[in-house]
Formats: C-alpha cells, structure tokens, sequence
C-alpha cells in the first residue's frame, strides 16, 4: 500500500520539484504559465522572487494563509507517518528521508503563506477548481497539473479527469501532467483512453521521464499540445 487519503490534501511543492516534475527549460520560465490545484505549493512565490510570472488556481485560494495552514496540520503528521510505515514505497533520491520529506513540504508551505496575501492582490492566486475555469481561450502557453489528476484516480472519475484536461486544453497551448501514479501507485487506468480520445482529437500525447521521483516508479509526466489546425472541437 502506499497512501490512503480521504480527500485532496493540500501539500505543496518548491520551485525546483516543478521544475523538474515539468521538464520546465529556462525558456519555459518566460511563456505564460498557471498551475492548476497549487495549493500551498511555493512555486509561484519564487517565481516571482525570480521576476517571473504564474497565475495559481485553487479552491483552497477561498480561504486565508491561517486556514489554509490549518487544513495542512490537520493532515500533514499522518501522511507522514504513512510514508515512515512504508519505506519500500518511496524512493529516497530528491528528498533524502522522510524527515527531508517533512522539512521540504514544510518550507514550501511557509513560503507560500507568506507570498500569498500579496499574490492574491496581484492576481497570481485566483480561486477556482476545474473542470470550469475562468479563463479566455489560449491565456497561457502552458498548463501545469501536479498531484491532483491521475494521483486521485479513486476520488475523482474518468468524466473528471476527460473535462479537467480539455479544459485546460481550451486555455492553454499545452498541458503538463505530473505524476500518472494513483496514490495506491498504480499507473492511472485513465491514462491510456484519455490519450486515445486526445490523439482522435488532433492533439499530440508524449510520456516523459523526467528527473524527479518520490513515488517508487512515479517519474513520468504526460505532455499534451496541439497539433493539428482544424480539429474538431471536443463537445
Ligand atoms: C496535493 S495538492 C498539490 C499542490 C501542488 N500542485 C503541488 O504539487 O505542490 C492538490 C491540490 O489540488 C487542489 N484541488 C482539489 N480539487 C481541485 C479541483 N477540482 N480543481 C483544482 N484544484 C483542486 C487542492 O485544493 C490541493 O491544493
């Protein structure tokens, strides 16, 4: 067994794990990105130390920095404690132990309390949850989706994971989907018909590795863009 969650828990990533879930060039850093589900991840808060520019949505954006902390403590010591039960199923390589795990989610989680009162006025922390977002079409060149789609394959159905992608599909030239491993970390079984009715669409499907794994064989990030000009529209 892996990990056993009774909802989406919000727990957040740095800057350098998105880079590396997300294949993310230097060049990437320049397009116009929003992360999809960042919750209390860091990644738009030193992006922006970095003068650089993400637009974050969330449901949890809803509530304060102190709320969101909370949620965090509400459910951070178990997952710990359900990693240290299961040290087959984690791969000690980026985060060195599951002390290492605790310090990193921690860090991100303090840098993002702090950026985000700020980030919310700015406009980089919008509220909002797909399968509907609130967005033009073809806003943003990329679409990033870390550790909600494919990871919660058991809370959210097909249906779901279909609408979320074609969704950012409509407000962005391509989509990142990072890990395909469900929390029990078997490969999602959303993964092959969706890249089925996404390839009859015209759109182009790639499985990267990439450099970065803390579930034991969770290091492939599913790639989507648009090849073909005239697809039909998927509705
Ligand atoms: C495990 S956290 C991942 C946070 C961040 N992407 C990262 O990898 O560090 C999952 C996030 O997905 C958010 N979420 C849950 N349902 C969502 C939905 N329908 N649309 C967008 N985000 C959602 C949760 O609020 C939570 O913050």
């Amino acid at each position: 067994m892996a990990l056993k969650l009774k909802n989406v828990v919000p727990l957040g990533r740095s800057f350098d794990e998105y880079r590396l879930m997300f294949n993310l060039s230097k060049s990437d850093l320049d397009k116009r990105i929003i992360g999809v589900g960042d919750g209390p991840a860091s990644f738009n808060a030193e992006m922006k130390e970095m003068g650089k520019t993400v637009v974050s949505v969330d449901p949890i954006y809803f509530f304060t920095a102190k709320d969101i902390s909370r949620k965090f403590d509400k459910v951070f010591d178990n997952i710990i404690e359900q990693v240290r039960n299961t040290p087959g199923d984690w791969t000690w390589t980026y985060h060195m132990s599951p002390d290492d795990l605790r310090n990193h989610r921690i860090e991100a989680l303090n840098r993002f309390t702090s950026d985000f009162e700020l980030g919310k006025k700015e406009g980089r922390y919008l509220t909002g949850e797909l399968p509907a977002l609130q967005f033009q079409d073809k806003t943003f060149d990329i679409a990033l989706c870390s550790h909600l789609l494919f990871l919660y394959s058991d809370h959210y159905d097909y249906n779901f994971h279909k609408a979320a992608v074609y969704e950012m599909l409509r407000i962005a030239e391509g989509v990142r989907i990072f890990p395909l491993l469900d929390l029990m970390l078997r490969r999602s079984p959303y993964i092959e018909p969706l890249i089925k009715e996404l390839e009859r669409d015209g759109y182009t499907v790639k499985i990267k590795k990439v450099p970065y794994e803390i579930q034991r064989g969770g290091n492939e990030m599913m790639w989507i863009f648009n090849t073909s000009k005239n697809r039909m529209l998927p509705i």
